[in-house]
C-alpha cells in the first residue's frame, strides 16, 4: 500500500501547530512562568523559541521529508553505527509521554462535566484541593484517562488525510477563537491590569539572580511546546508529498504556537489575580486548584470554566493524537502492521502504562520528570548532534528543496545546530539529570519508604 501523505499544506501546519498547542502551552506554561519570575521568563522563552526552537524544527523536518519514514526507519537509513539506534529511544520516550499526559488530559475533561453539571461552587482553596484529589486520584481518574485514549486511537485509526487531518482542521480554529474569547473576557476583569503588569514588565535583575534555573527551564519548555525530541516532527514531515519552504512552515509553527501561549498568559494571570491567588504557588494541581477558585469567584465563572476546560481537552486531543502517530508509524513502516490494529494495540499498551499514574501522583512525577527533563532533551541533543555533525550535507540540500539556493543562511543553520543547541541542550541534560536523581533519592525514596 502507497504510503500516506496530507492532501494540503494547511493540513499539515495546523497537524504540527496541533501537536505544538497542548497541555504544556496551558497547564506547564502559566505556572513555569510563575515558578521563574513572571515576565522575565517570558522574555528568556521568547528568545529561545526563536534561537533555539526553529532551528531544531527544521531538523526533525529535514530527516522526515528526505526519508519519508518513521523516525526509527528514518535514523536507520541515514546514520549508520550507534545511530541507528536513537529511533528507539524516540519510541520509548512517546509511550512514557502518552501514557500520563493522557491521565492529564483525562482531568480536563472531567472538570469541563463538572462544570456542566454541578457548576464550580467551592467555598475556599481547601474545598478545591481536595475536588482535585477525587478527580486526580482513582475510578474517575482511570475512566476518563480510558475515555481520552479511546478518542486518540479512534482519530488515529482513521488514517493522516482522513483522522488527523480532519481533526485538526476542526480542532486548532476552535482552541485559538476559544481562547481569544477567554482573554476577551479576562481583559473585562478589574484584577487585569494588575495581572498585565505582573506578565509584562519584566525584572531584567531576576534573570541576572536567577539564570541557572530560568535557562534551563526555558529550554526545556521551548522543546516539549514544540513536540521536539521524539520524532513527531519527523513523521509529521515524513508525509509531505510534494517539496514546500519547509523555514516558512517552521516559522508559521513556531509563531503561532508561541502566540498562543501568550495569549493564554493573558487569560490565566487575570483569573488568578482576580480570585486574589498568587500564579506559581506550584504543582500540577495548581492550574486546576485556582482556577476552580477563580471560576467559583469571577462573574459567569461557570460558562468561562467549560470553555477554558473543554478548551483545554481539545488542545490535548490534537498533541496526544501525534505522539501516537510516532508509534503507530513505526508499526506500519517497519513491521508491516495495518492501521487499525497498530493503533488500537498501541494505545491499549499506553492506557495500560498509565494506569499507576491513576492511583497515585508520585507516577506522574516519575514519569514526567524522567520523559520531561531526560529523554525529551537527550533525544534533542542526539538529534542535533547527528545533523550539525553526521548529516550535514543532506541537510542543507534537504532544506533547501522547496526554498531554493540558501546561501550563507544555510551555514547559519548548521552552525547554530551545531554548536549553540548542542551546547544549551547538553547543560539542560546535565541539570536534568541531576534534578531527576534528586527526585529518586528524594521524594520517590520517601514515598517507596513509606510503603
Ligand atoms: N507540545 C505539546 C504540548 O505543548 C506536547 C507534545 C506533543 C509533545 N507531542 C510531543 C512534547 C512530543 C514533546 C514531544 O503540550
Amino acid at each position: 500500500m502507497a504510503r500516506e501523505t496530507w492532501a494540503t499544506r494547511i493540513g499539515f501546519i495546523l497537524a504540527a501547530v496541533g501537536s505544538a498547542v497542548g497541555l504544556g502551552n496551558i497547564w506547564r506554561f502559566p505556572f513555569i512562568t510563575g515558578q521563574e519570575g513572571g515576565s522575565a521568563f517570558l522574555l528568556v522563552y521568547l528568545l529561545f523559541i526563536a534561537l533555539i526552537g526553529f532551528p531544531a524544527i527544521l531538523v526533525e523536518f529535514v530527516i522526515g521529508r528526505r526519508t519519508k519514514l518513521n523516525p526509527v526507519g528514518a535514523i536507520r537509513e541515514l546514520g549508520g553505527g550507534l545511530w541507528k539506534h536513537i529511533g528507539w529511544l524516540f519510541v520509548l520516550t512517546g509511550f512514557i509521554i502518552l501514557s500520563y499526559y493522557s491521565v492529564v488530559a483525562g482531568w480536563f475533561l472531567r472538570y469541563t462535566l463538572i462544570g456542566v453539571t454541578d457548576g464550580y461552587v467551592l467555598a475556599n482553596p481547601d474545598e478545591a484541593a481536595v475536588l482535585f484529589g477525587s478527580v486526580a486520584t482513582g475510578l474517575d481518574s482511570l475512566l476518563f484517562h480510558a475515555v481520552f485514549m479511546a478518542i486518540v486511537i479512534a482519530i488515529i485509526a482513521a488514517g493522516v488525510r482522513s483522522g488527523i487531518e480532519i481533526a485538526v482542521k476542526v480542532m486548532v480554529p476552535a482552541i485559538v477563537l476559544l481562547l481569544l474569547g477567554l482573554a476577551a473576557y479576562g481583559f473585562t476583569l478589574d484584577a487585569s491590569s494588575q495581572a498585565y503588569a505582573y506578565y509584562l514588565s519584566p525584572d531584567f535583575g531576576v534573570i541576572a539572580e536567577n539564570w541557572t534555573s530560568i535557562l534551563p527551564a526555558a529550554a526545556g519548555q521551548a522543546f516539549f511546546t514544540l513536540s521536539l525530541g521524539m520524532g513527531v516532527m519527523i513523521t509529521y514531515a515524513s508525509y509531505l508529498g510534494e517539496d514546500r519552504n519547509l523555514a516558512e512552515d517552521a516559522g508559521i509553527i513556531a509563531g503561532l504556537d508561541t502566540l498562543i501561549a501568550v495569549i493564554v498568559g493573558f487569560v490565566v494571570f487575570p483569573f488568578l489575580f482576580a480570585a486574589g491567588l498568587e500564579p506559581g504557588a506550584g504543582g500540577a494541581g495548581e492550574i486546576f486548584v485556582s482556577l476552580t477558585t477563580a471560576f467559583t469567584e469571577i462573574p459567569g465563572g461557570r460558562l468561562i470554566g467549560i470553555v477554558f476546560f473543554g478548551m483545554v481537552g481539545i488542545a490535548a486531543l490534537s498533541s496526544a493524537i501525534s505522539i501516537l502517530e510516532v508509534l503507530v508509524s513505526y508499526l506500519i513502516d517497519e513491521k508491516g502492521v495495518e492501521r487499525v490494529p497498530a493503533a488500537a494495540g498501541l494505545g491499549v499498551a499506553v492506557f495500560l502504562l498509565g494506569v499507576p499514574v491513576t492511583m497515585d501522583l508520585v507516577f506522574l512525577d516519575l514519569l514526567d520528570l524522567f520523559a520531561d527533563s531526560v529523554l525529551l532533551v537527550l533525544g534533542a541533543l542526539l538529534l542535533a548532534l547527528f545533523v550539525g555533525w553526521v548529516v550535514p550535507e543532506m541537510a542543507r540540500e534537504e532544506l533547501s528543496r522547496g526554498i531554493g539556493d540558501l546561501g550563507v543562511l544555510g551555514d547559519a543553520w548548521i552552525w547554530v545546530v551545531r554548536v549553540p543547541i548542542v551546547v544549551v541542550v547538553f547543560v539542560s541534560l546535565y541539570l536534568g539529570v541531576v534534578d531527576y536523581v534528586a527526585f529518586l533519592t528524594g521524594d520517590f525514596a520517601d514515598w517507596i519508604a513509606a510503603r
